[in-house]
């Protein structure tokens, strides 16, 4: 099998497979992506936005961020009032969502806005540089892990946060689970597939997931640690994780055998992890239904689960649009158009999922999830 990218990260790879005698898959994705300096997501590289790979939907318009603001108001007005509060986002990328959030809260809700304190947490130094550029109108702190991040009360959001950590990959083969590992056998990598370890197991026992015969999936033990942490640090308020995933019970159906892991090169995606490494992304949907059960070890309860069309529409897009329609200039028809994509059913407004959890808060009622999806196996996180 031949690696391809980067040759000062292949050649770390090969090095690291060789002294260990093999790395899980999800050291590589962790190698591949956040390599200090090297990886994807650690290097000088454009990745978001029509010169990078993908777009987020800050990218697209402002008003993502804009209602998000709003509910956050909302949030601040009914639990907070008069009180400080802090708002952290993790993993705010080149920052775009937190710019719109911190923005708008100036902007429309001053008394919010003096009362706030915001906290960017962003594991890419490459990042971090960019965002103090774009944020330095605004009261920011900015830490590097969540570990040194103090106890909180307010709000924690993240939005393709989860979607990026490095994940395992396993596969059910005569009824037993076994996780990818990479291993080195005369100067070729090859794919080996090991017992899979005692955590996995313990993962899937806990979620009840039962994968069918066959299956390639993935399993984020990171994503497991990360909301549990969360957790941890909220002593009151709400978490709010934007990505894209569903519920194990629609993640491990039968149409989805080869799991769902692809990378995002230069707006294509294609199933070759081993190619373009350390310049191509590498992402995998949100087991949301972990989130939830990790979650609550740490006091985190269920709030809700959305979809990005439906928590839009309930904060007040289709106002925003009627507005718009009313201008009738070519400007407000082009944004209409921008505003759709990101409702759109089978594309943004479906795709993008809005888990909202609470700890140590009284009626946690929230506009966003007033009207919600219909409650299938797409949206019914199972025990809630
Ligand atoms: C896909 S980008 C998200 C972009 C951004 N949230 C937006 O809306 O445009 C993922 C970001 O998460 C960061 N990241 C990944 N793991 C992290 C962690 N454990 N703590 C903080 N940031 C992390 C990456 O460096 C990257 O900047």
């Amino acid at each position: 099998m031949k690696i391809t990218g980067k040759k000062e990260l292949i050649e770390i790879i090969l090095e690291e497979i060789k002294k260990r005698g093999g790395i899980s898959f999800k050291d590589f994705m962790d190698f591949a992506l956040y390599y200090p300096s090297l990886g994807y997501y650690t290097s000088e590289k454009e990745k978001i936005g029509g010169y990078g790979d993908f777009f987020t939907s800050s990218e697209l318009d402002p008003v993502f961020g804009q209602l998000l603001a709003k509910q956050f108001n909302e949030i601040y007005e009914k639990h907070f009032k008069d009180k400080k509060i802090t708002i952290v986002e993790i993993g705010s990328g080149k920052g775009l969502l937190a710019y719109d959030i911190l923005n708008e809260i100036k902007t429309k809700y001053p008394e919010f806005y003096d009362n706030v304190q915001f906290i960017s947490i962003e594991k890419s130094t490459y990042h971090i540089d960019i965002q103090k550029q774009l944020l330095a109108d605004f009261n920011v702190r900015w830490l590097e892990d969540l570990e040194n991040l103090e106890n909180i009360e307010g709000i924690i959001y993240s939005n393709e946060l989860f979607d990026a950590l490095p994940v395992h990959l396993i596969k059910k083969e005569k009824g037993k689970i076994y996780q990818l590992y990479l291993i080195e056998k005369s100067g070729e990598i090859q794919e080996d597939f090991r017992p899979a370890s005692k955590e996995i197991l313990e993962y899937l026992e806990e979620l009840n997931i039962d994968i069918p015969e066959g299956m390639i999936t993935e399993v984020n033990l990171l994503a497991k640690d990360l909301i549990q942490k969360i957790g941890e640090k909220l002593k009151k308020g709400f978490v709010f994780t934007i990505d894209y995933g569903y519920p194990s019970k629609e993640l491990y159906k039968p149409y989805r055998m080869k799991g769902t892991l692809l990378c995002y090169y230069k707006h294509t995606y294609n199933e070759n992890y081993y190619q373009n490494v350390g310049l191509q992304d590498i992402t995998s949907h949100v087991n949301f239904s972990a989130l939830v059960y990790y979650g609550k070890k740490s006091g985190l309860e269920f709030t809700g689960f959305t979809d990005q069309a439906h928590f839009l529409i309930n904060l007040g897009l289709s106002d925003i649009m009627m507005e718009l329609q009313e201008k009738g200039d070519y400007k407000s028809y082009e944004r209409i158009n921008r505003l759709k994509t990101l409702i759109l059913p089978k594309g943004m407004g479906e795709k993008f999922k809005i888990l909202i959890q609470h700890k140590n808060v009284e009626n946690p009622d929230l506009t966003g999830l007033s009207i919600l999806p219909p409650q299938n196996d797409r949206y019914k996180i199972e025990g809630v």
